[in-house]
């Protein structure tokens, strides 16, 4: 018999059926779905389908829908949907991501990044129980949150998601950079604009037992730049001191990024940056983060705490735009020594970007002050990969009350309100092309080893995330 929905019928469900949840979760993990390398395209399919499978048997109506060209297929985007207009409360859009990032490198895990392990934390290591694999909290952890609470509301009233209208879209390119999800979104914006608000799960907390709501995350401008000079490798012997080296005029180039203050150097990169308040850094620092605790993880000293002059490190990663070489090569890299003046040396080179900057505005600022500073006789040739605006959030929404409510009664604790430096390319997607706002709700940890070896889920974030959307569900049907 279908009953409404009560939270702690839903909490009951939630805990009841945990191991069923996580042993489903360690399945969907052993899918290797990297969307960056094509070689990964059939992994990324099948754990689109097993993400679709989960919702189906929840109740709702889902689909596997292609993305890209004929030509340029990409990776296929997860679509589903319960309820409809005579449905309660708002119509929520779910977004999150079933692609993850390569694991490489292989050889620094502890074990096989698509062999989920589930166990206590070692020695030393901070945190309880633990999965560790590699999307295990970005995102299939936590996107699992959500399907653990959507299979409870099921469970407990035979309704799909209790009785919520929901639209669910899990994409499959959001490590690599989301090139098909704008044409995906548009081709269907008259069905997604009748959303009211995007939910996802896919930032972190404060801290350990820390829960948080994030109000805004930065944007990105991805750029590669080839510097060209000689048209071969040369012997260094004979052409050294003769002819520009790339690999060292490259670095000299790059150098020049930031100024002895650590400001960016590039004319206007920011110029339309909108300036913290008093207020918000007011705020930031109530928040009584210690940057000395957080580069002790990562084994740095406090004396590590560098940047932009003038800032904290919470401000400099929240509210502050920065640029960064991500990748850097050139000559030769294998083992023992070789005497060559390379062709070519190149460097993969980033910006995050902040609520008013514009990343096509940034890049061609980048690539204007790269030709400024062309080494005599070299040619540049320069690419824009990928890029999106930041995004913040107004947090005097009700959906924001909603769902700060619902964190509350599903951890006992009222959420921090924080923003992250990361990005999400479909936030400001969502808001640029159909008006939607996000609401960021994550339940990771800095110590998470995102993107990185050894990435993990701690149980507790997990449970806490789980419940947190149950309660939320309920605050749906309440509304
Ligand atoms: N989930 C992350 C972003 C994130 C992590 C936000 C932690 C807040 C806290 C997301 O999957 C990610 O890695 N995004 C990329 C963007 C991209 C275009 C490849 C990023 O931020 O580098
Ligand atoms: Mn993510
Ligand atoms: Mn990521």
């Amino acid at each position: 018999m279908a009953t409404t929905l009560s939270l702690p019928n839903l909490l009951a469900h939630l805990e009841r059926d945990e191991p069923a949840r996580i042993a489903e979760l360690m399945d969907w993990l052993r899918i290797p779905s990297v969307s960056t390398d094509p070689a990964f395209a059939g992994h990324c399919r099948r754990a689109a389908e097993w993400a679709a499978d989960h919702l189906r048997a929840s109740g709702l109506n889902a689909q596997v829908l292609p993305t890209g060209t004929k030509d340029k297929p990409g990776h296929p985007i997860v679509m589903a949907t319960c309820g409809d207009a005579t449905s309660p409360g708002p119509h929520v859009l779910f977004y999150g991501h079933y692609d993850v990032q390569p694991a490489d490198p292989l050889e620094l895990w502890h074990s096989p990044p698509f062999d989920p392990v589930r166990r206590a934390p070692a020695k030393g290591e901070d945190g309880g129980e633990r999965i560790i694999a590699r999307g295990a909290v970005d995102d299939k952890g936590q996107v699992m949150m959500f399907l653990a609470a959507l299979r409870a509301a099921f469970e407990a009233t035979a309704i799909p998601a209790g009785g919520a209208r929901l639209t669910v879209m899990l994409e499959g390119e959001e490590e690599s950079g989301s090139a098909n999800l704008e044409p995906f979104v548009m081709a269907r914006k008259a069905e997604l604009s009748k959303c009211d608000v995007c939910l996802i799960s896919d930032t972190g907390m404060l801290g350990r037992g820390k829960p948080a709501i994030t109000y805004g995350v930065r944007g990105l401008a991805y750029t590669e730049v080839v510097l060209h000079a000689a048209n071969q490798d040369l012997h260094s012997g004979l052409w050294g001191g003769r002819c520009p080296n790339p690999i060292t005029e490259l670095a000299r180039v790059l150098a020049q990024l930031h100024d002895k203050n650590r400001k960016v150097t590039i004319p206007g990169f920011y110029n339309d940056v909108r300036p913290l308040s008093a207020k918000e850094r007011a705020a930031w620092k109530a928040l009584k983060f210690s940057s000395a605790a957080a580069l002790k993880k990562i084994g740095l000293p406090p004396a590590a705490d560098i940047g932009e002059k003038g800032f904290t490190a919470m401000e400099r990663e929240w509210g502050r735009p920065t640029a960064e070489v991500n990748g850097i090569v050139g000559g030769y890299t294998g083992p023992g020594a070789k005497t060559v003046i390379p062709a070519k040396a190149s460097a993969k080179v980033s910006f995050r970007l902040v609520a008013d900057q514009s990343p096509e505005k940034v890049t061609k600022a980048f690539f204007k002050w790269c030709k400024d500073r062309t080494p005599p006789g070299c040619r540049w040739e320069l690419i824009d990969h990928h890029g999106g605006p930041g995004v913040t959030v107004p947090i005097d929404s009700p959906h924001l009350a909603s769902a700060g409510r619902a964190i509350k009664k599903a951890t006992g604790k009222a959420p921090a309100l924080i923003k992250s430096g990361g990005s999400i390319p479909v936030a400001g997607m969502l808001k640029k092309r159909l008006g939607i706002d996000t609401i960021f709700i994550g339940f990771g940890l800095d110590d998470d080893r995102v993107h990185s070896p050894n990435e993990k889920f701690e149980l507790d974030c997990y449970r806490a995330g789980a419940r947190a959307h149950a309660a939320f569900l309920c605050e749906l049907a309440q509304s």
